[in-house]
């Protein structure tokens, strides 16, 4: 069985105030309930090490939004893989829609930063999905899988052992406009059908592939019960603890 995994993504929100208000808000709500769940929030980089020190008690893990390749050197405004490792990170969000649209990640890049976190031993949670225009072409399915081939490039299944997949799809995301559960699990089901295909269908079978894209507490358990879908990246629902909260507690 796959453990539903839920993280949430902050993206450009809270400062250190912010921070301690909703991490304190989330631990009421969740109060300790979330053991079946795997529960991540990906704070911006200012506030990872508040956000550390107030999880030491708590089951909820701690992901980055993003990092650099390279482990160090002249790279202004860039953070390393060890400096967020040493401010408690398990996971970072890679490939991210905004990452590939706003700041011009390519595939290539994306690759490198996912080879840089299986070497240092954080899991990556690599997101992937279409535009609205590349859905309406009806090629949906080709692009997924050229990011997967490409974010995956030289990487052994072994390498892999600890891999997340986020599907976004673009259109979906921040605009509250979800994928239904059909659309959702339908990627889902050819993603997992790829990665057996590219590796072993037994890798494929423990994948753990989230959903992503507008996913709030009143649609989170329709999508969550898709067999195919294995947890889910949230976005602006994960701003307020409630609605966080009632996210995790659909699982
Ligand atoms: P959203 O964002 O839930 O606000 O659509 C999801 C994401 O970007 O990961």
């Amino acid at each position: 069985m796959r453990k539903k995994v839920i993280a949430g993504n902050w993206k450009m929100n809270n400062d250190l105030n912010g921070t301690v208000s909703l991490i304190s808000d989330l631990k009421k709500e969740l109060n300790g309930n979330n053991v079946e769940v795997e529960v991540i929030i990906c704070p911006p980089f200012t506030s990872l090490e508040t956000a550390s020190t107030l999880l030491k008690d708590s089951t909820i893990k701690l992901g980055a939004q993003n990092m650099y390749f390279e482990e160090n050197g002249a790279f202004t405004g860039e953070v390393s893989i060890s400096m967020i490792k040493s401010v408690g990170c398990e996971y970072v969000i890679l490939g991210h829609s905004e990452r590939r649209t706003i700041f011009n990640e390519s595939d290539q890049v994306i690759n490198k930063k996912i080879k840089t976190a299986i070497k240092f031993g954080l899991k990556p949670i690599f997101c992937i999905g279409e535009t609205l225009e590349e859905r309406e072409k009806g090629i949906t399915f080709k692009v997924v899988e050229t990011q997967v081939q490409n974010g995956l490039k030289d990487l052994s299944e072994s390498d892999l052992s600890n891999l997340i997949i986020a599907y976004e799809p673009v259109w979906a995301i921040g605009t509250g406009r979800n994928a239904t559960p059909q659309q959702a699990q339908e990627v889902h089901q050819f993603i997992r059908g790829l990665i057996s295909k590219l590796y072993s269908s037994n890798f494929a079978r423990q994948l753990v592939i989230q959903y992503g894209g507008s996913v709030k507490a009143d649609n989170a358990k329709e999508l969550l019960s898709q067999p195919d879908i294995d947890g889910a990246l949230v976005g602006g629902a994960c701003l307020k603890a409630d609605s966080f909260a009632k996210i995790i507690n659909a699982v």
